[in-house]
């Protein structure tokens, strides 16, 4: 039977691309005309802009999220024989940035009802060896930093923050980026912010460490040819730069966007037998880069969605620890309960701020009109 085409789809890209479409191919036209393509004016104002967004001294402009965390940790001096705590439900990338440097990760487990980081667990874990705790704020909604940085403190080890789903939520009133020695963001074109392609940033008030950020992106490079260290090539195109400049003063709208469209869903499905995302507590924040729910029998959900034309996603169907990639890690099925059965049951719905009511009223209809949803 030829596959219905996705009638509300999972991400829709050009409904925030057309409205902009003229200043986008200014900024566009800009950097042609320059023919400055790496670095440059258009990184260098993008990084101010962000920085100040962020609330925070730096912003470094890098070539991903995956890259940012890399350099944040290479910066630290984090290598062989040293570990880093992170929560086993992020992208894989947060533990390959571990890898990438030499280091350990060790994986913990998470709080169920927040689907963040456990700081319990994170206690758990700690060693001697231990260095950095990397705090995800999953889905976009804010880690429980209070209770890590004072941890973190306590120990005399670094927290760093992977703000990649999290672009401009605030914890206690202060924008992510700046709780942490640095921070790490994606502009991945679907993200809160995204460039047209790869493209992330580093956030951090210590300017010394900044300075360190700067040259590995860079080769080491203090300037041309003056290789202080060994480095990366790691840096943030211009006309990323660009794009990202243009979409910047839209993002806290965008973020207002996706928190009501997240308000809609949870007044849709209230009562129904899916789980649907606790409200952020008292100082913390959401700005629903996904719109998480969740079931013990998803796969017939799935299918119901897949048959009705609704895309979904999964994020992610299998917990770091127990993909191939990091088998022999130590960390056997049943290690880490709450992040397994997180992985089996979460199912991401349709979330962009440009996503209309129509939309999501379509897709909670085709969610309730199943028994086991239907509450
Ligand atoms: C939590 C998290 N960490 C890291 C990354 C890596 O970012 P990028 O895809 O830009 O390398 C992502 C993005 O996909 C992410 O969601």
């Amino acid at each position: 039977m030829p596959r219905m085409p996705s009638q509300v789809p999972f991400l829709e890209l050009h409904s925030q691309v057309t409205p902009l479409r003229n200043e986008l191919d200014a900024a566009l036209a800009r950097v042609v005309d320059s023919c400055r393509f790496i670095l440059g004016d258009e990184v260098a104002t993008f990084e101010r802009d962000f920085a100040a967004y962020c609330e925070v001294d730096h912003a470094i402009g890098v070539s991903s999220g995956t890259d940012a965390l890399t350099c944040i940790l290479a910066a630290l001096g984090i290598g062989p024989g040293d570990e880093v705590v992170l929560p086993a439900n992020t992208f894989v990338a947060t533990a390959e940035s571990i890898s990438a440097v030499g280091a350990r990760p060790v994986f913990v487990d998470v709080d169920e009802e927040s689907q963040q980081i456990d700081p319990r667990s994170v206690r758990a874990a700690l060693g001697a060896r231990t260095r950095v705790v990397i705090a995800v704020h999953l889905q976009g909604r804010t880690a429980p930093l209070a209770a890590l940085l004072e941890l973190t403190r306590e120990r005399g080890i670094h927290l760093v923050e992977d703000a990649c789903q999290a672009h401009g939520a605030r914890y206690g009133g202060r924008r992510v980026g700046g709780f942490g020695v640095a921070a790490a963001f994606s502009f991945y074109p679907g993200k809160n912010l995204g460039a047209f392609g790869d493209a992330g940033a580093v956030t951090t008030n210590d300017a010394s460490l900044a300075r360190t950020l700067r040259q590995l992106r860079d080769h080491g490079q203090a300037r041309k040819n003056e290789h202080r260290r060994w480095g990366f090539n790691a840096r943030l195109d211009a006309i990323q730069a660009a794009v990202l400049g243009v979409k910047l003063p839209h993002l806290d709208g965008w973020n207002v966007a996706r928190r009501r469209l997240a308000a809609r869903y949870d007044a849709l499905l209230a009562g129904t037998g899916l789980r649907t995302p606790p409200p952020p507590g008292d100082g913390e924040d959401h700005v629903y880069h996904l719109y998480v729910v969740r079931h013990p029998r998803r796969s017939s959900i799935l299918q119901m969605l897949e048959e009705n034309g609704i895309g979904y996603g999964l994020h992610y169907p299998v917990p770091i620890h127990r993909t191939p990639a990091y088998a022999g890690h130590g960390f056997e099925l049943g290690a880490l309960p709450r992040a397994e059965r997180l992985a089996e049951e979460n199912l991401s719905l349709p979330m962009y701020p440009e996503l209309s009511d129509e939309h999501i009223e379509r897709v909670c209809r085709v969610l309730t009109q199943t028994a086991l949803v239907s509450g």
